[in-house]
C-alpha cells in the first residue's frame, strides 16, 4: 500500500498541472476549462470509467446523511455541485422540508444540473448558485448540513474551503466529503494505479475527444491527502467528531463531521 499524501497541508512552492509548473493563481481557471471542455459528457464519463460505481458511491453519501423525511426545515448546501447527482439525490431522499442548494463554480456544469432537474420535475426543493467553495456567497450559520463530493481535490486551498463550510454551518450542522482516496488493499492498489494511469486519459479522449481533462483527473486524484491526513485537515478546520469511511477498498471515502 502506498502513502501518496503529502504530510503537512501546506501547498508546494510550485505548483503544477500536469507536467506544466504553474503559478497558484492560475489553477482555478485551468481546472474552470477542464470542466468547460467535458460539461455536456459528464454524467456519461461518470458510468463509464467508474462502471457505474459512482451511483452506488454517491447512494452511500446521501443515505449516511440520512436528511429527515419530515416537514422539518432542512437546508442541504452542496458545493461542486456540479450537474446534480448529489443534490438531486438528498432532494428525493429528504421529506417536504429538505431544501438543497447546489453550489458550483461553473456555470456550464450548473446549466447541465438545471436541464436535468427540469427534465426529473425536481424543481421546488432545489435552488442554484454560481460559487467558489473557497468564498462561499452565503451568510455564517445558514445552513444544516453541507455536502461536496469529488470537488474539494478541484480546490486550490483545500484548507480554506473547510473553513468556509465550517463558516457557513449552524451549530449542530452536518459536514460530508466524498473524494477519491488511497486504496488500502494490497494488490488492488498497483491494479487501480495502472487503470488510472491508463485507461482513464484513453476512455476520457474516446468519448469526449480530449484526453488531456482525464489526465489532470487522474493527477488530481494522485495529489490528495490520505484519509487520515484528510481527517486532521477537518479537524483543524474546527470540527468536531471527525470519522471516515472507505468504499471500494478506499479508492473512495466519505469524511464526516460536526460543527459543534
Ligand atoms: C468532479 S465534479 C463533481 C460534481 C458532482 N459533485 C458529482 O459528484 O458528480 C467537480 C466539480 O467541482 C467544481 N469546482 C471546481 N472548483 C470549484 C471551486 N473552487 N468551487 C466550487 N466548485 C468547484 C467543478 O466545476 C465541477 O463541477
Amino acid at each position: 500500500m502506498s502513502d501518496k499524501s503529502p504530510t503537512t497541508a501546506t501547498p508546494p512552492a510550485q505548483e503544477h498541472f500536469g507536467a506544466r509548473p504553474i503559478d497558484a493563481g492560475q489553477r482555478q481557471d485551468l481546472v474552470n476549462d477542464v470542466f468547460d471542455t467535458v460539461a455536456n459528457r459528464y454524467d456519461l464519463m461518470n458510468d463509464v470509467m467508474s462502471a457505474g460505481l459512482h451511483r452506488l458511491w454517491k447512494d452511500a453519501m446521501v443515505d449516511w446523511l440520512a436528511p429527515p423525511r419530515s416537514n422539518r426545515p432542512y437546508h442541504v448546501l452542496d458545493v461542486a455541485g456540479g450537474t446534480g447527482d448529489i443534490a438531486f439525490r438528498i432532494a428525493q431522499a429528504g421529506g417536504d422540508g429538505t431544501h438543497v442548494t447546489l453550489c458550483d463554480i461553473n456555470p456550464h456544469m450548473i446549466g447541465e444540473g438545471r436541464r436535468r432537474a427540469q427534465a426529473a420535475a425536481l424543481r421546488p426543493s432545489l435552488s442554484y448558485a454560481t460559487g467558489n467553495a473557497e468564498i462561499l456567497p452565503f451568510p455564517d450559520r445558514s445552513f444544516d448540513a453541507y455536502t461536496i463530493a469529488f470537488g474539494i481535490r478541484n480546490v486550490t486551498h483545500i484548507e480554506t474551503a473547510l473553513t468556509q463550510a465550517y463558516r457557513v454551518l449552524k451549530p449542530g450542522g452536518r459536514f460530508l466529503c466524498m473524494e477519491f482516496s488511497t486504496v488500502q488493499i494490497p494488490g488492488l492498489d498497483t491494479l487501480y494505479e495502472a487503470y488510472s494511469n491508463a485507461a482513464i486519459p484513453a476512455l476520457g479522449k474516446a468519448i469526449t475527444g480530449h484526453g488531456a481533462p482525464y489526465r489532470y483527473l487522474v493527477e488530481s486524484i494522485e495529489r490528495f491527502p490520505n484519509q487520515k491526513t484528510f481527517m486532521r485537515m477537518i479537524a483543524e478546520a474546527g470540527f468536531s467528531r471527525v470519522t471516515f469511511r472507505n468504499l471500494s477498498g478506499g479508492a473512495v471515502a466519505i469524511h464526516s463531521a460536526w460543527r459543534l
